[in-house]
């Protein structure tokens, strides 16, 4: 579908529900949000508020967001931490509840996650668990946090044995995707949340990979219009997926598509080396060749994901970490079972399902897919 075909989004924002009984909550999708009191208004009343951000987003947003709770909150907090996969760590996360304690924070207490998805997974997993749980908002300021980590409810850190390895699933109450601030991402994070928009195509909507194809010279100049369809059908699958498996007891494990594979690279080069959407742009590739050995697409399918993947500037050729190194990695990941790796595969164009592949197999991948 060409972009023209697309609405262009304008006030009042668009909205996705996350249909959960009553941990239901709504994403709102539009431009200058973040100073709008009006996104909030669906916030729990109460005394205080602590904006968790980091040193990056927080001199960029936070006066804003700030000033639009003002009039909901008598008080609120700022926290700012240190920026970077790095910091995404036990360490980092007891700042914010030094933060909660010192300010004398109670359990009706809100968070607000203002930044990428490290922000937005640490604040998570400390709103679960600061006095067993307090209300939370997720405000997500690049385009992987908007498409995806955002929403859903999975927040955690890393353990330097394994990637997302400590946190729980806690829902935000809402979600504010103000997309003026994708306008300030560096190129090489707009790329790293392509990853993850280009991942709902080949899982569950090859209308929308055709659609990404015909607009994602278009998306990585920061049209607003493409941006806003992005994220808002990328949401809108997301939602779908989430609503029938909150807690990835099956279908939800398709949203891992790539990353498998993605998740070895980042622990094995060191977290923050390679972006989690780069990794989980080339972790694609890896899957789609794989997908093709198991019989579920073509050689056509691999080479126009493939390509796809390069428009969209991320990497499609992954490290030489050694073949033994990847799988020693890969049996770490949360959907491993009795030490045997299962992999997200395409089981046909638009379908995605989950399955183990023997190890030989794995290796011819690596072999195509990796530096010598
Ligand atoms: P990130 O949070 O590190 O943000 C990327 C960089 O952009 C950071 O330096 C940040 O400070 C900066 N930044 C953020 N917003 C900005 C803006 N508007 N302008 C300028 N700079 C800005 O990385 P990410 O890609 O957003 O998130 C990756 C993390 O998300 C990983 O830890 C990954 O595991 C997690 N994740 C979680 C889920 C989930 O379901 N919970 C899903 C996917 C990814
Ligand atoms: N990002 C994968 C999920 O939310 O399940």
């Amino acid at each position: 579908m060409p972009l023209s075909a697309q609405p262009v989004l304008s006030a009042p924002p668009e909205r996705v529900d996350i249909q959960l009984g009553e941990r239901s909550y709504p994403i709102l999708i539009g431009a200058g949000l973040l100073d709008d009191p009006a996104s909030f208004a669906a916030t729990p009343a109460a005394a205080s508020a602590l904006i968790v951000s980091n040193t990056t987003v927080a001199p960029l947003y936070a006066q804003a967001l700030r000033a639009a709770l003002a009039n909901r909150f008598r008080t609120v907090h700022l926290l700012e931490l240190p920026d970077g996969e790095v910091y995404k760590n036990l360490e980092t996360l007891n700042l914010i509840f030094d933060a909660l304690l010192g300010h004398g924070s109670d359990r009706k207490t809100v968070l607000f996650a203002l930044g990428g998805g490290v922000v937005g997974d640490m604040t998570g997993f400390a709103a679960a668990s600061y006095m067993r749980g307090v209300p939370f908002v997720q405000v997500p300021t690049t385009l992987l946090a908007q498409v995806d980590s955002s929403v859903g409810g999975k927040t955690a850190i890393n353990h330097p044995l394994g990637k997302n390895m400590i946190g729980a699933f806690y829902q935000p109450q809402l979600v504010v995707c103000d997309l003026g601030t994708l306008q300030t991402l560096p190129p090489r994070e707009l790329s790293a949340g392509l990853a993850e928009v280009i991942k709902y195509g080949p899982i569950h909507d090859m209308a929308f990979l055709d659609w990404i194809e015909a607009n994602v010279d278009a998306l990585v100049a920061r049209d607003p219009a493409a941006l806003a369809y992005a994220v808002k059908r990328s949401c809108e699958i997301k939602a779908l997926v989430v609503g029938q498996d909150e807690r990835e007891t099956g279908l939800r494990a398709i949203l891992n598509f790539g990353h498998t594979f993605g998740h070895a690279i980042e622990s094995g080069l060191g977290y923050g080396e390679w972006l989690h959407g780069e990794a989980v742009g080339c972790g694609m590739v890896m899957a789609a060749h794989l997908s093709q050995r198991l019989g579920g697409v073509d050689a056509a399918f691999v080479e126009r994901l493939t390509r796809l993947i390069e428009r969209a500037g991320l990497p499609i050729v992954g490290p030489a970490l050694g073949a033994d190194r990847y799988l020693e990695l890969m049996r770490v990941d949360k959907k491993s079972e009795a030490g045997e790796i299962r992999f997200v595969v395409i089981d046909k164009p638009g379908s995605a399902a989950v399955s183990s592949a023997p190890d030989a197999l794995v290796r011819d991948v690596l072999a195509q897919c990796c530096v010598e």
